[in-house]
């Protein structure tokens, strides 16, 4: 009999076999998904990443292939060599294989498996530990391979387009030298340099800039990066960007290129038609209506400002709301309609939910016939003028609610804008995955510079001090740090920040005022950033750029919910991997050889 693998080789995966293949003799590879035993014949559902395709051992057939077949379990893998046969009236439409079997000749088990802890099952009904601790089973799943197979094309598409497009796919140093700002960096003790320090990259930032100087023109990379940060369901401490850097260009140009790639994937991937150029929004606009930079474009719900008119009217006769904005703080609004009717108890419910996020409360108003408020600690005191402004400006129809927060203007914000996704999820205002109007891509633009950084009493550069401001706001760098506007960039998609670059600053003389303004001193930034600065006094052009999270692209291109389900080998949310153990202890001998000690004491 000849052996497979040496002699018999794979003809076809599970995944591709239909009637146009009948007769023909084929050798498939793969693992037992299904068994079932009728006595005279073994029927199986052989499975590789492409799919499943049924193979039946005959008993009358060959008793000796059917024999073997009686062995086999689920998660077996292995070989086997057959006829392609129709399957009649046993058809099984909800497989692409599903018109055909395999009538087995040979079988050979190349390994047996244990009982796996779980079962292999596109929906899974156990603990997210278990399946992270047994990765390479819970990657077997047809969703997971599903998703990572779309990320290999991710990358591929990525890469023919952007080289395409005249770019150099070049690499960067994951272990660099500390700088300060951004993102809290991983350290690597240096065993040659004792008490020194390599930072893992955070982004390949620096380097692609110094690329731009070094006249590569156009660079791009799908690289790692490393943060040490609070993990959420969008942040793994180790993840993907499709970072790019370009010479002699506006943001426009950056636009252009990156609204291409992101078509193409799409129009590739899903088949989807994305309009372009993609909306843009400055800054301080989506702040105003959305209370954050990352909008959910999908439903509408927008906040309205109504400081000034609550300024205007003196407080209104609210004592709450004039104390909030003498204060220096906001008020907004959120109107919603009539038709998405809120019960007393879930009105009450919405309260306990802003508390949870640092609101004092959750003031509200019902609108009546004449514009009347009723349910509401407002309604009181509130004069006729304010009430109908704010009526007027949320654009309120009897039998809506207005839902009131003001205050500190952070607070407000975050609030309003989790309130906002929170009924818009609620009342299904969020259209589902593979249905239409889903894809609302948005370039939040402009944003200030600087924020000041209220602890330490200082401006300090809102992304990082190598964006340039726009000329226009030059003139007020000393002046007034916080009306300074710069050219950076967001891309948004349904919610998400998948992506974020700027302008950069390649004008010495304008960097040391930024230093300056953020209360940097020559020497500080020379200790900091010394070789950068040195290298855009040689000839820098003007560049900028970009880099797109790829797993989040990837979560949202694919429907998943977290990032773990397009990240092959990820950490849980305290940054370990349950599969290898890792972080794990090491011995003090080899702390000692980087000349580290550990001040943690076990309890
Ligand atoms: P930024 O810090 O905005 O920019 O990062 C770019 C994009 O990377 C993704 N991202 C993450 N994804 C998963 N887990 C994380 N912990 C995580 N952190 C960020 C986001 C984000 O939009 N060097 C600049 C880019 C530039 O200016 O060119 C940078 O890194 O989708």
């Amino acid at each position: 009999m000849p052996r497979f693998i040496t002699e018999l080789k794979r003809t076809h995966t599970c995944g591709e076999l239909t009637k146009a293949d009948l007769d023909k003799e084929v050798v498939l590879f793969g693992w037992v998904h299904n068994r079932r035993d009728h006595g005279g014949a073994v029927f199986i559902d052989l499975r590789d990443r492409e799919g499943l395709t049924q193979v039946v051992f005959e008993k009358d057939v060959l008793p000796e292939v059917h024999e073997t077949a009686g062995q086999l379990r689920l998660e077996y893998c292995v070989g086997v060599r057959g006829k392609v046969a129709a399957r009649g009236a046993n058809a099984n439409p909800k497989l692409r294989t599903g018109e055909i079997e395999v009538h087995a000749s040979d079988l050979e088990i190349f390994n047996r498996s244990e009982p796996t802890p779980f079962q292999i099952e596109d929906r899974l009904e156990t603990s997210e530990e278990k399946r992270l601790q047994y990765r390479y089973l819970d990657l077997r799943r047809a969703p997971l391979q599903k998703a990572l197979m779309t990320r290999a094309r991710v990358n591929h598409l990525t890469r023919n387009y952007f080289t395409e497009s005249r770019f150099l796919e070049l690499e960067t140093p994951f272990m660099v030298k500390y700088t300060p700002g951004g993102a809290r960096n991983f350290l690597v003790p240096s065993r040659l340099n004792p008490g020194k320090f390599y930072a893992l990259a955070e982004s390949p930032q620096l380097f692609k800039q110094l690329y731009m100087i070094a006249g590569f023109d156009r660079y791009f990379q799908i690289v790692r990066c490393f943060r040490d940060e609070d993990l959420r369901l969008d942040r793994q401490p180790e993840f993907t960007q499709i970072d790019v850097e370009m010479s002699f260009v506006e943001q426009n140009d950056i636009f252009d290129v990156m609204e291409g790639l992101v078509c193409r994937l799409w129009k590739e991937v899903l088949g989807v038609e994305i309009p372009r150029p993609f909306q843009r929004m400055p800054f301080q606009e989506s702040m105003t209506k959305y209370g954050n930079d990352k909008p959910d474009l999908r439903f509408d719900l927008p906040h309205i400002d109504i400081t000034e008119l609550v300024r205007r009217n003196g407080g209104g006769g609210v004592p709450m709301l004039k104390d909030a904005v003498e204060a220096g703080g906001i008020a907004k609004a959120l109107r919603v309609p009539a038709s998405m009717s809120f019960s007393r108890t879930e009105i009450d419910k919405l309260e306990e939910y802003v508390k949870g996020m640092g609101a004092k409360g959750l003031a509200r108003a019902k609108v009546g016939e004449a514009g009347d408020w009723t349910q509401s600690p407002l309604a009181k005191t509130i004069t006729p003028e304010l009430r109908q402004s704010i009526n007027a400006a949320c654009g309120a129809q009897a039998g809506d609610l207005v839902l009131f927060q003001f205050g500190k203007p952070s607070t407000v914000h975050t609030v309003l804008a989790n309130l906002r996704v929170h009924l818009a999820k609620k009342h299904g205002l969020i259209p589902e995955y593979g249905s239409n109007g889903q894809w609302r891509f948005l370039w939040v633009v402009d944003p200030p510079l600087f924020e000041y950084d209220e602890e330490a009493g200082v401006w300090a550069a809102a992304h990082h001090a190598f964006t340039r401001p726009h000329d226009e706001d030059v003139q007020y760098l000393e002046s007034d740090p916080g009306r300074v506007n710069c050219h950076r960039y967001d891309l948004v998609l349904n919610g998400f920040e998948i992506g974020g670059g700027s302008i950069r600053l390649h004008d010495p003389a304008v960097q040391a005022r930024v230093f300056k303004a953020m209360g940097i001193s020559d020497d500080d930034a020379r200790s900091k950033f010394g070789f950068l600065l040195d290298a855009l006094k040689m000839g820098a052009p003007p560049h900028g750029g970009i880099a797109i999270g790829m797993d989040r692209l990837c979560m949202l291109l694919t429907g998943a919910e977290s990032l773990r389900d397009v990240v092959a080998w990820p950490k849980t949310q305290k940054g370990t991997d349950l599969m290898t153990g890792a972080p794990g202890e090491v011995e003090t001998r080899q702390l000692r050889e980087l000349y580290v000690k550990s001040t943690h004491e076990p309890r």
